[in-house]
């Protein structure tokens, strides 16, 4: 933070006695770009004054803003408010219109800016001091704005529909943290959430389950029903709703981007219209290519869409598409030969850019996520990088614009702390540090490549939540995060100094009715992964009897012996991964007493992820002769919850090799350290 203090002036401080309170140093999510204290604090009154000088645009919108902070806030169309307004044509250190500068004088407080967009971030900021001080706003000059134009959030009301004032209560608070985009998955296989008129299968059946959760929808074989059977779950924004949504973010300068999800993740659709679907069998998720009636079918809704939202970009999905079906659909594999495409990554890619030349003849651009490169990029699309950074970067490379959402860093769907201690969560270890720890645009990138990196997102997926106070608990204070990385300068943000104000601003969320993550119940990472182990084997020669996964190295030869014990989650670089089995060798160079041999493996059934039903423990002398020392058989257990546990033997014994076989009937292991004393 750019902090100047200077020292108050006999004057000065006369002028401050007026207020006997001292106003607290600016604490504002996200932190300015600069703060400079300077000058006398001001007491807004409970009834301030407000100068919104000619031309402001927006000025309808702009005192809304107000009235939600001062409800008693009343215009005074001319000098001496308490609180003023301004555009300028031109302001130092203000470039974006989304910039701001905010001065506090002992006359009142004035924010300028180039547009009205500035104008309501300065309100922000001035709210959350306003907050922080009751009222007695310190005397500062805060020039700010914008690091990245594209700062989101994404909900998922597929997989658990979210109603509409759910989606507004969200908006509220991503307009406080300067977010400016709410990106919707409108559309996916657990229920279609958009009322399309043309097509009333989609709101009559698609979005209707006889079940309540995802989960149970899964179990029971992703059956569809009709809305108006008695067991009946889901629901759809009316087109009405959305209007309202839209209207709704858009006063609080956020636009709203829709999903719509092709060529996959379309299972609903495909069971309220089995005719798009490919033949002679259908893929349970994708669309057929082949048949000009997707096209029809996709292009109606995108007109409807639209309609309904001004939004620049539509979302056009693109993840994750299974394929199968198209390489043995006649549709399909006709279409192929015509085009001359060589593959079926060539075939999506026919898709995608068919539907951008649709959407850029109505105006709009596509955004999809990182798999529209496969078979070649769209010409015009923008990439949402979530399997990584590569693909975004990539993308940026060859001349597309690029918004990050890396699920390392951005997906809000992960265990923010020790599972044992949260619901069930789809997987991962993402606590508040580790999203804050994101820079989407390292300097390592080339400078050209830099600008064309817009923006980043954090995504809440939600098969795993299914209620609106798991979402929101899901979503705060991870959010936080995600709104500084996007609006601060790199170099302004500091993990020790955001603490503080991300547990403020989450009490503060709280106090508000939202359903936040207490940061003070925090328990942290794994407490082995927080010091290094030593022991005999650290640094010694690993032969693997079988290779370890290849998604999966981690560290390679040195993973098992390296003295870093895994955290919570197999993903961050520390755990070692093998399919179904493990069988290593490890030599500790000479004979040695031994008294432990152990390892330990973690559990998370949903991606599949076992510990051993059978682990076996043998020493060896000469490398030729290997003795027992321990087998161990467990029974699976399949269940909801992340565990660890330590497969090892103890005694007396003597050895220089050591051997550790441990096997499961599916799935992976997951093993950080093999440990000997
Ligand atoms: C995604 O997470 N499938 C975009
Ligand atoms: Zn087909």
């Amino acid at each position: 933070m750019k902090y100047t203090k200077i020292f108050l002036s006999a004057a000065m401080l006369l002028a401050l006695g007026a207020c006997s309170k001292q106003a607290p140093a600016p604490a504002v999510i996200p932190q300015p770009a600069s703060i400079e204290q300077k000058g006398s604090a001001y007491q807004i009154p409970d009834a301030p004054m407000i100068n919104i000088a000619a031309p402001v645009p927006d000025s309808e919108r702009l005192m809304g803003a107000i009235t939600e902070v001062w409800p008693q806030a009343a215009l005074k169309p001319d000098e001496g408010a308490d609180i003023s307004l301004s555009i300028s044509p031109s302001l130092e250190g203000v470039t974006s219109p989304e910039g701001y500068t905010l001065s506090v004088t002992d006359q009142g407080v004035a924010i300028e800016a180039l547009d009205g967009a500035g104008l309501f971030y300065g309100l922000q900021t001035l709210a959350q001091m306003n907050r922080e001080g009751q009222g007695l706003i310190p005397g500062v000059v805060i020039v700010d704005e914008p690091r990245m134009e594209y700062r989101g959030l994404m909900l998922d009301i597929s997989r658990h529909y979210r109603d509409a004032d759910f989606i507004k209560k969200q908006i509220d608070a991503m307009a406080q943290l300067k977010l400016n985009r709410l990106h919707l998955h409108l559309t996916d296989a657990a229920g279609w959430r958009i009322e399309i008129k043309k097509y009333p299968r989609l709101t009559e059946y698609a979005a209707w389950r006889p079940e309540e959760t995802w989960k149970e929808w899964g179990e029971n074989g992703h059956r569809y029903c009709n809305a108006t059977d008695s067991t009946a779950h889901g629901g759809f924004l009316t087109q009405d709703e959305v209007r309202d949504i839209v209207a709704y973010a858009a006063d609080r300068y956020i636009t709203v981007i829709p999903e719509i999800e092709m060529p996959s993740h379309s299972g609903e659709v495909l069971a309220a219209y089995p005719e798009l679907g490919c033949v002679p069998v259908a893929d349970g998720q994708d669309f057929c290519v082949g048949n000009e009636e997707t096209y029809e079918f996709l292009q109606d809704v995108i007109d409807e869409v639209i309609d309904l939202f001004p939004s620049h970009y539509i979302h056009i999905g693109g993840d994750e598409a299974g394929k199968q079906g198209w390489r043995n659909c006649t549709r399909c594999q006709r279409l192929m030969r015509q085009k001359g495409l060589k593959d079926v990554d060539e075939l999506q890619s026919y898709l995608i850019t068919r539907m951008e030349e649709y959407v850029n003849s109505k105006g709009r651009d596509i955004i999809g996520w990182d798999e529209i490169m496969e078979g070649g990029l769209a010409p015009n699309a923008t990439v949402m990088s979530w399997r990584g950074t590569e693909g975004g970067i990539r993308a940026a490379h060859g001349g597309h614009k690029a918004i990050m959402s890396p699920g390392a860093y951005c997906y809000l769907d992960g265990y923010q702390d020790a599972p044992s201690t949260q619901p069930q969560a789809i997987g991962g270890y993402l606590p508040l540090e580790k999203v804050y720890s994101y820079n989407p645009v390292p300097d390592t990138l080339a400078s050209d490549v830099r600008p064309m990196i817009i923006g980043v997102q954090g995504n809440l997926w939600c098969e795993y939540i299914p209620t609106a106070e798991h979402a929101e608990y899901m979503i705060y204070p991870r959010l936080l995060a995600i709104a500084e990385i996007g609006w601060t300068p790199q170099e302004e943000r500091s993990w020790a100094d955001f603490k503080p104000r991300a547990e403020k601003f989450n009490e503060y969320l709280a106090s508000q009715g939202y359903h936040v993550f207490d940061l003070a119940t925090e328990v942290g990472n794994r407490p082995e992964a927080t010091q290094p182990v030593d022991h005999l084997a650290k640094g010694k020669t690993v032969t693997y009897n079988r290779r370890w996964w290849r998604q999966y190295p981690c560290n390679g030869d040195s993973t098992l012996v390296d003295g870093q014990r895994g955290g919570w989650n197999y993903n961050d670089y520390r755990w070692q991964g093998f399919l179904s089995h493990m069988d290593v060798t490890i030599d500790l160079e000479k004979v040695e007493p031994i008294t432990y041999i152990g390892a330990t493996f973690m559990q998370i059934c949903g991606p599949d992820v076992y510990r051993p039903e059978s682990v076996v423990i043998s020493v060896s002398k000469d490398g030729e002769s290997y003795e027992e020392l321990k087998r161990i058989d467990m029974e699976r257990v399949v269940d909801d919850e992340v565990t660890f546990t330590e497969f090892a033997w103890e005694g007396q014994s003597e050895a220089r090799y050591v051997r550790y076989q441990a096997d499961a009937s599916s799935g992976v292991l997951f093993t950080d350290e093999l440990i000997i004393k």
